[in-house]
């Protein structure tokens, strides 16, 4: 373990999410796994990504997808074997890519030996937030994120807290001995060679002790009302101590809750914790699918967050994951051209990108039919509260479609046949998306216009550093329909435009109408065609 000096190859590289369970299953189970990701090391290398973020491969029961850890230091049998994740992580260094696992440190399953042992009276007993109940129910107001009390019982009456599933037991990180596990888990992996961690929720996991009622626990998720806890920057310093500042790694932070002056405050290199957040602005608008959404509001997020943060930070864009609806379902049509359009704008801004598997392709959200071919646990848990409610099966299933983390899930596209390439098994874990017989990336692999070969062209465009420092300027905050902007660096200058309708709008004067350097469509240049994207300059 030598002490290097920090590179900043992540502000330069392209961040490609991994859903292991949904990527590409290579032994025929019907569940993607890591040696189907060693197979397609070679399609992420020929985009152009740099990092390959995987979510949570670490054993877990998969209630939450992996998001409920019952040891960080195996691999989850579901997925392979050590030996299987460490061959990952040579393969993909030798195709110089860096490996960043997911791991879910506010919380762990309760399948957890931890836990198993607190609930008994074990020596690990204050692991985990334990309180009595007010009157035989829940010791405060909050709210778990999926809905319901974010307490439960074990057998013996006691109450524990869960900001997630009753499945994920929040971890007392105000005992060091917990601190100590965590550090040394992420050790473990570091010195298997990853490039490091996207901590899950992380801006949570320090809390006010006395575990206060909220004022009003109803209209905001919990962590907006306790995130930033007294003790996270601590925590945090103490883990980049400990952990980060020993290795050649990034450590990027799932920040739901906060705004940009505390979220600067995480990533200043003069005090340094994190080195990249993910903040959830962007996450938190969902619009309804087909339904209107607020152009200005969302343009003035991404102004906002660049002055926030600024070039001294550094800033990340996640539109999507896997906890969200598809990109171009929720701000486009489904189209190529919306996929193209929004592809774009994650790919010309200052900070790091994020593109989750299948944004690449235009992968659209899924047509479920039924409640079981949803998986997901906090939509089943919705679909039980609305029925809980009095609302019809119907009403409750409508209410789940439309939230469910499961449109961002369903298997990756790889090619026309059954199951898209995906896998061989007779039934696959969540079904095929239908429309993987036209949409998949074997065509889009051979067809010089389509969304993946226009992804890859911008992920090169990137090797320009105008593209990541150049200073970001919205050049008409106001505009309800476009989205234009200036990026500069050193003398030279590049207008973005962007149409975030799905109708023709006439381009504004302040965009040059000369030959474009990229155009998503053809048509007469003094147009922005439907969710046209243009370049110009530079
Ligand atoms: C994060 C993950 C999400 C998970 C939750 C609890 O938000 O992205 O998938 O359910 O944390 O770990």
């Amino acid at each position: 373990m030598s002490k290097t000096a920090r590179a900043d190859w992540w502000k330069k590289s392209v961040i490609y999410q991994i859903y292991p369970k949904s990527f590409r299953d290579a032994n025929g189970d019907g569940v993607g796994d890591i040696r189907g990701i060693i197979e397609k090391l070679p399609y992420l290398k020929d985009l152009g990504v740099g990092v390959a973020w995987l979510s949570p491969i670490f054993a877990s029961p998969m209630i939450d997808n992996g998001y409920d850890t019952s040891d960080y230091t195996a691999v989850n049998p579901l997925f392979g074997t050590m030996a299987d994740a460490e061959e990952l992580f040579e393969e993909a260094r030798k195709r110089d890519i860096r490996i960043v696992l997911d791991i879910a440190l506010n919380h762990t399953s309760t399948q957890h030996p931890w836990f198993v042992n607190a609930s008994a009276h074990g020596d690990k007993r204050d692991w985990y937030w334990w309180r009595e109940g007010r009157c035989g129910a829940a010791p405060n107001n909050w709210q778990s994120i999926f809905g319901g009390p974010a307490w439960s019982q074990t057998d013996d009456g006691s109450f524990y807290l869960h900001l997630f599933d009753k499945s994920q037991a929040d971890l007392n990180w105000e005992n060091p001995a917990v601190r100590r596990a965590i550090h040394d888990a992420m050790r473990f992996w570091l010195d298997k060679g990853v490039g490091g961690f996207r901590l899950d929720v992380v801006t949570v996991i320090s809390k006010e002790p006395d575990l206060r009622d909220v004022i009003d626990p109803r209209p905001a998720p919990l962590y907006r009302h306790i995130a930033g806890g007294p003790r996270l920057h601590e925590f945090l310093r103490e883990m980049r101590r400990e952990v980060f500042a020993h290795y050649d790694c990034v450590a990027i932070g799932e920040a739901p809750g906060v705004d940009p002056e505390r979220a600067s405050k995480l990533v200043d290199p003069a005090d340094p914790m994190l080195d990249m957040i993910y903040h959830f602005d962007l996450v938190a608008m969902n619009p309804i699918i087909g339904g209107d959404w607020d152009r200005v509001a969302f343009k003035r997020i991404f102004s906002t967050w660049d002055k926030g943060i600024g070039p001294r930070g550094w800033n990340s864009v996640v539109v999507s994951n896997h906890d969200l609806g598809r990109i171009s379902s929720r701000f486009g049509d489904g189209s190529p051209e919306s996929a193209k359009m929004l592809l774009t704008l994650v790919l010309s801004q200052r900070a790091t990108p994020f593109i989750y598997q299948g944004d690449e392709l235009g992968m659209i959200n899924a047509p479920f039919a039924t409640l079981d071919e949803i998986d997901d646990v906090w939509a089943k848990t919705t679909y039980r509260l609305a029925r809980e409610k009095g609302l019809s099966e119907a009403d409750a299933f409508a209410r789940t479609v439309a939230m469910t983390r499961d449109h961002a899930r369903t298997p990756f596209q790889w090619n026309a046949s059954a199951n898209g390439g995906f896998s061989e098994a007779s039934r696959t874990w969540l079904n095929v998306n239908p429309n993987h017989a036209t949409l998949n990336a074997a065509a889009q692999t051979e067809d010089v216009n389509s969304v993946r070969a226009w992804a890859k062209h911008l992920i090169a465009l990137r090797e320009d550093p105008l593209w990541v420092f150049g200073a970001f300027e919205d050049l008409a905050p106001g505009d309800p329909d476009l989205f234009v902007y200036a990026r500069e660096h050193q003398g030279r200058r590049a207008i973005v435009a962007l149409n975030l309708r799905d109708e023709a709008k006439p381009l504004p004067a302040y965009v040059p109408a000369h030959a474009p350097l990229l155009r998503n469509v053809d048509g007469a240049l003094d147009m922005l065609a439907p969710w046209e994207a243009r370049i110009v300059g530079a």
